[in-house]
């Protein structure tokens, strides 16, 4: 779905056109998208929060003082949860606190406090929105990079025509799918590997571990929805191939190696999440093994290191591998992106209490070179997400060329 995963704030304001804002409500829940309404006072007095709670799954915030909302979550916290903030509809009197820098109310607060982008879809009669203070309210807040969606002109409930009527909820749910759709890596070829890798002891048995490949699918969806050319070459796992990404499909470390690097010269971004087998057995039985001692020995070497046999190529792509740690994760990781000379790692503890190897959660610390950032537990698909966003940053800015 369009919007999976993707935290919408959906701030509703005291006006007519408040009943819209229920069926953008329900347009988004059913693209995937978790959405939390808060409302203004006012705004209660058009529709009943019940409405929103029915479409979303979750309680209505209207009061900044409401300790049973701030104890589960705060407004703070709220703040950081969101991707996007859409005001719909947006009263002249909202609009003009907004501009002003008002946080009187929960809604204002929590624009005032989000990093996320806030867009304002205006709904008023037509003399209110032609008055020169709304107009000043808005030229200052298209300055603040506030995204103005609408008005609409037509007819309005007041009787007039005029421009100031709401943007009908289809066109409002579209603005926002264009907005996660802007294309970060648009046209950049990325190589991706997932999964583990299986390492043959006869045509039976294998050595194996447990990489669910969920991460490197995720980063693979995720920089398709940027816009990037996508190849996944996967090992042995059992997800479905997002749309448009190529997959290639391999079993074992050295097959790995072959399909990255027959594929890896045009690339200009290697993302390596698979949980490569660092050994293999020296020779594969031609037939099963049979039981016969009371012990048995099995010769392991080494495999080639695909993510560092990438980092060494001349003008090879910007690299970006993953580390799984038990312990002392960030020393191990910078040691890692070290010695791989790779540009950018993200690592994760795994173990019985983390998130990690099989479950649908994680939680990274992604490390380059005089830089470090947390990127706490969440999906494996929003993480994605705020990964290709840091990668986007620093790989635009080692290649040279310009973010689209
Ligand atoms: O050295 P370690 O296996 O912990 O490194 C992990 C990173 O290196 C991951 O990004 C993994 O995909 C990559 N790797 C690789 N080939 C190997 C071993 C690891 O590409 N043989």
């Amino acid at each position: 779905m369009k919007l999976t995963s993707r935290h919408l704030l959906l701030g509703v304001t005291g006006g007519i056109a408040a009943y819209k804002a229920a069926e953008l409500a329900r347009l988004l829940v059913k693209a995937g998208a978790e959405v939390q309404v808060v409302m203004t006072q006012a705004a209660t007095r058009f529709v009943a929060p019940l409405t929103f709670e029915a479409l979303t799954g979750r309680p209505v915030y209207t009061d900044l003082f409401d300790s049973a909302h701030e104890a589960a979550m705060g407004h703070i916290e709220l703040a950081r949860w969101a991707d996007l903030v859409v005001v719909a509809p947006a009263t002249a009197d909202f609009i003009a606190r907004l501009a002003g820098g008002r946080a009187d109310d929960l809604l204002t607060t929590l624009c005032a406090a989000t990093k996320a982008p806030v867009a304002v879809a205006p709904a008023m009669n037509q003399q209110m929105w032609a008055n020169p203070a709304t107009q000043e309210s808005v030229k200052t807040l298209k300055r603040f990079q506030t995204l103005i969606w609408g008005p609409a002109a037509g007819e309005q409930a007041c009787g007039d025509v005029g421009p100031g009527r709401l943007f009908e909820a289809a066109q409002l749910f579209q603005l926002v799918c264009d907005h996660f759709a802007k294309g970060l890596f648009s046209g950049v070829r990325a190589l991706v590997t997932a999964g583990p890798t299986h390492e043959a002891l006869d045509p039976v048995r294998f050595i194996g571990n447990r990489s669910s490949g969920r991460m490197g699918f995720a980063i693979a969806r995720a920089l398709l929805e940027e816009g990037a050319q996508v190849t996944l070459v996967a090992g042995p796992v059992s997800m479905k191939t997002p749309r448009g990404v190529t997959r290639v499909d391999v079993e074992s470390a050295l097959q790995m190696h072959e399909a990255v690097m027959q594929r890896v010269t045009p690339c200009d971004l290697f993302v390596a999440t698979a949980a490569v087998a660092d050994y293999r057995p020296q020779k594969s039985a031609t037939e099963k093994i049979k039981k016969s001692g009371e012990q048995l020995t099995i010769e392991l070497i080494r495999n080639p290191d695909i993510l560092a046999d990438v980092a060494a190529l001349e003008d090879g792509p910007y690299t970006v591998g993953f580390a799984a740690e038990t312990e002392c994760l960030d020393e191990y990781a910078q040691q890692k992106r070290i010695s791989k000379r790779i540009d950018m790692i993200a690592a994760n503890l795994v173990g019985a209490e983390e998130g990690g190897f099989e479950s649908s959660e994680n939680a990274l610390s992604v490390f380059w070179e005089g830089g470090q950032q947390q990127l706490p537990l969440a999906d494996k698909l929003r993480l994605a997400r705020q990964l290709i966003t840091l990668m986007s940053e620093h790989f635009y800015a080692r290649t040279g060329t310009e973010n689209p």
